[in-house]
């Protein structure tokens, strides 16, 4: 059975959450592709090179949800180079036999155009830094700060921008808590199901 749940929304809105959760109540594998991007960054040297070297070893590294990697990656997600080498992998998961769930920016819009389900999570920037804040500490206003600025670049870019997909269903997470969002995500996936 092929089955994709295309999970997409800005940094810090819940998707990785919910993608694991919707991924273990129905048994689909999940794939964090942010994780692809965050490995690119943090590699350093030639992005394009690295993203098509890219080995399990660089996806293992224990500091790739630093917020250092996650600006590192938005800064190599506005490469087309970057993405296209990424590409067939990400579209052979969420393709693969047994469903998958897949979060990221472009999920819905152009990894999988054609997904069963696209969710689109989101919260307001303020709640969205202050959970990032709670994660990884620091000053929460650079917190913030960070996280506008790389909502505006991931936005702003000219190859698979963040938008919202036509026919995706929205979740805003700002006053739900994680059970609350994950019941919201998992009803949707179950009344596709059938
Ligand atoms: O966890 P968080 O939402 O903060 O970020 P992430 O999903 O790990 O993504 C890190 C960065 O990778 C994003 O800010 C994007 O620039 C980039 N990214 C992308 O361009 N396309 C994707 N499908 C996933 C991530």
């Amino acid at each position: 059975m092929q089955f994709t749940v295309a999970i997409d929304g800005p940094a810090a809105a819940g998707k990785g959450t919910i993608s694991r959760a919707v991924a273990a109540r129905f048994g689909f594998r999940h794939l964090d592709t942010g994780l692809l991007y965050r490995a690119v960054g943090a590699k350093g040297g030639d992005p394009v090179a690295a993203a098509l070297g890219l080995t399990a070893e660089d996806l293992a590294r224990a500091d790739l949800r630093s917020m250092e990697a996650g600006q590192a990656a938005s800064r190599v997600a506005v490469i087309p180079e970057v993405r296209a080498a990424l590409v067939d992998f990400q579209r052979r998961f969420a393709r693969s036999d047994g469903g998958a769930v897949l979060d990221g920016r472009d999920i819905g819009t152009v990894i999988c155009p054609e997904a069963e389900v696209k969710l689109y999570i989101t919260a307001s920037a303020e709640v969205r830094a202050h959970r990032r804040w709670r994660e990884v500490g620091g000053d929460a206003g650079q917190v913030l700060a960070a996280l506008q600025e790389r909502d505006a670049r991931d936005m702003g870019r000219a190859d698979a921008p963040l938008r919202v997909a036509a026919d995706a269903v929205l979740i805003d997470t700002s006053a739900l808590d994680v059970d609350a969002a994950v019941a919201e995500a998992i009803k949707v996936v179950a009344q596709r199901l059938g």
